[in-house]
């Protein structure tokens, strides 16, 4: 009884569905912060939580899931680097562009929106980044700028040369990084510190939402779209997209980056991405640092039976790399022929999907996602652009359908401490 009023509380303070962690999470953090009081009595616990802001704070501490890394799904990042070359400067002769992380956890996502930005040209002087977050604890680590090796994930960490040096319990971030980026404790829900802000360029807002229930979605979706300016860039995580699509946002139709638009008008960036520009097009399996240039050769190995495993990550690799310099064309003709060659795999429809996706042809993309999720029922990129292609299609209850299934599969995910 007093579990839910917990959980309830929390939702109301915090937005926290308790069912996406799991009841059972609410619970042990309850039974935690019993111990850390040396209470035993969980009603007398409740009245010091209502009463006191602080026991609050220190229950939010125990609930959240500060899970981040550095260029977490990456293609986020090589894309606000385009549409900072490719619109804003071309618009903004001068002045600063605006960037906010909500929640940026313990910093890694606003530090890689910095890096990306310098690694892309962009001097330090013309961008500033927000940071906010509604633990204290994570806001005090984003603070401090050291890592240990949790934050650095995948293989391409040429960016930890560039701006990191050792120290004694991991990397040190430099401070022309750390400049860039102003952190604040902050809630996504609660309206005080937003007065006077608005006009963000891009907003980063991941793997927050999928621990909302509906309604606080729809209110979280809300505020975004108040602080995003007209043509700004929102970025969600990968299975948050299809939340998106009934609050007259729109799918910017960058692959993977998971961004959407107040503005639908086509800009620049959509037009040129139509006509075979660069587009990142990455996987899990292949996330590479927006600034890395790879040189590839574009004829595919020969397939060998005997290794097909290993002979279908090397082309995908290499297909990924394709798709990289903006070689859409020459993507898609490698993966068909070597999808051919190869027993088929949810991992390949779900790239030529991408691909399709990628020059605009929906209906094929489409269908290559549902091949996918025919391989992979539990492929949740797949699921996720699918319920984006059925809603450029019109279909707005199918993608419905497909968004509450990627949903479920990530709460399960979740609670088997997958996903
Ligand atoms: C999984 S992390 C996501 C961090 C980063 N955006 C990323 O995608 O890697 C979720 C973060 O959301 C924060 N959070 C949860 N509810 C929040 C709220 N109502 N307002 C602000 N931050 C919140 C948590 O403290 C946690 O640090």
């Amino acid at each position: 009884m007093v579990y839910s009023r917990v959980a309830a509380l929390l939702k109301e303070k915090m937005g926290l569905d308790a069912e996406s962690i799991g009841v059972a999470s609410v619970e042990r953090a309850v039974r935690r912060r019993l111990a850390a009081l040396g209470l035993e009595d969980v009603q007398v616990y409740w009245e010091r939580l209502i009463s006191a802001e602080q026991e609050l704070q220190e229950l939010i501490e125990a609930v959240v899931i500060p899970e981040t890394w550095f260029f977490r799904d990456s293609e986020a990042f090589a894309a606000l680097v385009r549409m900072v070359r490719e619109e804003w400067l071309a618009t903004h002769a001068e002045g600063t562009l605006r960037i906010l992380s909500l929640p940026c956890s313990t910093g890694e996502e606003p530090f890689s929106v910095a890096m990306a930005l310098l690694d892309g040209g962009l001097p330090s002087s013309r961008f500033h980044i927000d940071a906010i977050d509604i633990s204290t604890r994570a806001i005090g680590w984003a603070e401090r700028g050291v890592y240990g090796k949790n934050s650095f994930r995948g293989n391409d960490l040429g960016f930890r040369d560039r701006y990191f040096e050792a120290a004694e319990r991991g990397y040190r971030l430099s401070d022309a990084v750390r400049r860039q980026v102003q952190f604040r404790h902050g809630n996504l829900l609660s309206a005080g510190w937003l007065h006077g802000a608005h006009g963000y360029d891009a907003i980063f807002c991941r793997n927050v939402l999928i621990y909302f229930d509906r309604v606080t979605q729809c209110r979280a979706v809300e505020v975004l779209g108040r602080l995003l300016s007209p043509s700004g860039l929102l970025f969600v995580g990968p299975s948050e997209a299809g939340l998106l699509l009934d609050h007259g946002l729109a799918s910017a139709g960058i692959p993977l980056a998971f961004a959407f638009r107040r503005n639908v008008e086509p800009g620049p960036h959509r037009r040129s991405r139509r006509t075979g520009s660069p587009a990142a097009i990455l996987t899990r399996t292949n996330r590479s640092h927006p600034s890395k240039s790879a040189s590839i050769s574009p004829s595919p190995p020969k397939p060998n039976p005997a290794a097909n495993v290993a002979v279908a990550e090397h082309w995908m690799e290499q297909a990924h790399r394709l798709a990289n310099q903006g070689k859409l064309v020459e993507a898609l003709e490698y993966c068909e022929r070597n999808a051919d060659c190869e027993p088929p795999s949810a991992e390949t429809h779900h790239l030529i999907g991408l691909l399709h996706d990628a020059a605009g042809r929906v209906r094929e993309a489409a269908e290559h996602y549902r091949k996918a999720l025919y391989l992979d029922p539990q492929h949740s990129e797949a699921l996720a652009h699918l319920a984006v292609a059925l809603q450029k299609q019109g279909d707005a209850l199918g993608a419905q359908r497909l968004l509450e299934r990627a949903n479920r599969r990530l709460s399960e995910g979740r609670s088997t401490g997958r996903g």
